[in-house]
């Protein structure tokens, strides 16, 4: 441990609310315990073309509140790559980063897994994702925030619905996770959430028209996981209203609205406890882990667990939903 002197830091993948928390904790807790600190910009793309500044504390003040990333973000395919890690490597060498801290998803997350095994170099992870889809924490950095996003968009969204009387598919993020869709459609009142941890075992559009959407109101909101699975709003739409023309049906889709504006207090103090313990980790000699979060205690979760266990969804969540949209 007595080996690392500077850390440095970087956010990479879909950028999510929260991660400048994020940046700032670790940033002002490696100061703290007597680190350098570096950010490396726009992700694994920033250790290639080596875009990388010395950051004291003054460089993350007033960005707790702020969405995005101030480090950029990016999906670099050249760091798939081993001589692109070779570069990677090499930057870190000429820098004197003796350690990484980094903020991202599943694809950063497998990253620094290759990365770390391949050099034997020191890596945490902190879990910065609106799809809350990684293992070994109870909700992603981003996540509250989105999920807030949704619920005042679908909140305005029923307003028109009621006043037309109409059944609207909205389609929000989460790549092949259904948390967003799933608590969501609790949060606003839904009729359903179409995800695609269920649309594997039944045919849940099916089942809604079957029920006839929710009998004691004239209209409906159904929540759809963007995914190859559940098809999306628009084909699922599009089935509704060929076979069954009497609803007026409509689709929207949230978009990258959700992936920004200022982190909710929930997300920024997981970034705050989140940055803070990765250089605990780093302290106490962990590498290759994402710090996680489960039942309010700070976990290290390696690397391995986090990207590769299948996060559940919570069928008690299903249940209530179903039960409430009667
Ligand atoms: O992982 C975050 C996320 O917003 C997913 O929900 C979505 O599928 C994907 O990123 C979109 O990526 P991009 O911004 O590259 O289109």
């Amino acid at each position: 441990m007595s080996q690392i002197k500077c850390i440095g830091i970087l956010t990479s993948g879909g950028d999510a609310p929260g991660m400048n928390a994020a940046i700032r904790a670790v940033t002002r807790a490696a100061i703290y315990n007597g680190f350098e600190v570096k950010g490396i910009y726009r992700g694994y793309k920033g250790l290639i073309t080596g875009e990388i500044a010395p950051f004291k504390t003054q460089n993350v003040s007033n960005i707790i509140q702020q969405g995005g990333t101030i480090l950029k973000t990016a999906r670099c395919q050249e760091f798939k790559t081993a001589e692109g890690r070779k570069i990677a490597y090499d930057t870190l060498v000429k820098e004197n980063i003796d350690a990484l801290v980094v903020i991202g998803g599943d694809g950063t997350l497998t990253g620094a897994r290759i990365f770390a095994t391949e050099n034997n170099y020191p890596i945490v992870g902190l879990p910065g994702t609106i799809d809350n889809d990684l293992y070994g924490t109870d909700t992603t950095i981003g996540y509250d925030t989105a999920l807030n996003t949704i619920m005042e968009a679908v909140d305005k969204i029923r307003d028109t619905a009621t006043s037309h009387e109409r059944l609207f598919f909205i389609e929000v993020m989460g790549r092949d996770a259904g948390f967003l869709a799933l608590n969501g459609a609790i949060a606003t009142g839904a009729e359903a959430a179409i995800i695609p941890e269920i649309s594997t075992e039944v045919d849940q559009l099916e089942e809604l028209i079957k029920n006839g959407f929710r009998k004691s109101k004239n209209s409906s909101i159904v929540l759809v996981a963007e995914s190859p699975i559940t098809g999306g709003a628009m084909h699922l739409a599009e089935r509704v209203q060929k076979e069954y023309p009497q609803y007026d049906v409509r689709v929207t889709i949230l978009g990258h609205i959700q992936r920004g504006g200022s982190p909710t207090a929930h997300d920024r103090i997981l970034a705050s406890r989140m940055g803070a313990a990765a250089i605990d980790a780093l302290l106490e000699d962990q590498r290759n882990v994402m710090i996680g979060i489960r039942n309010n205690e700070i976990e290290y979760v390696p690397f391995n667990k986090a990207i590769k266990n299948d996060k559940p969804i919570d069928r008690e969540l299903l249940n209530t939903l179903r039960k409430l949209s009667i």
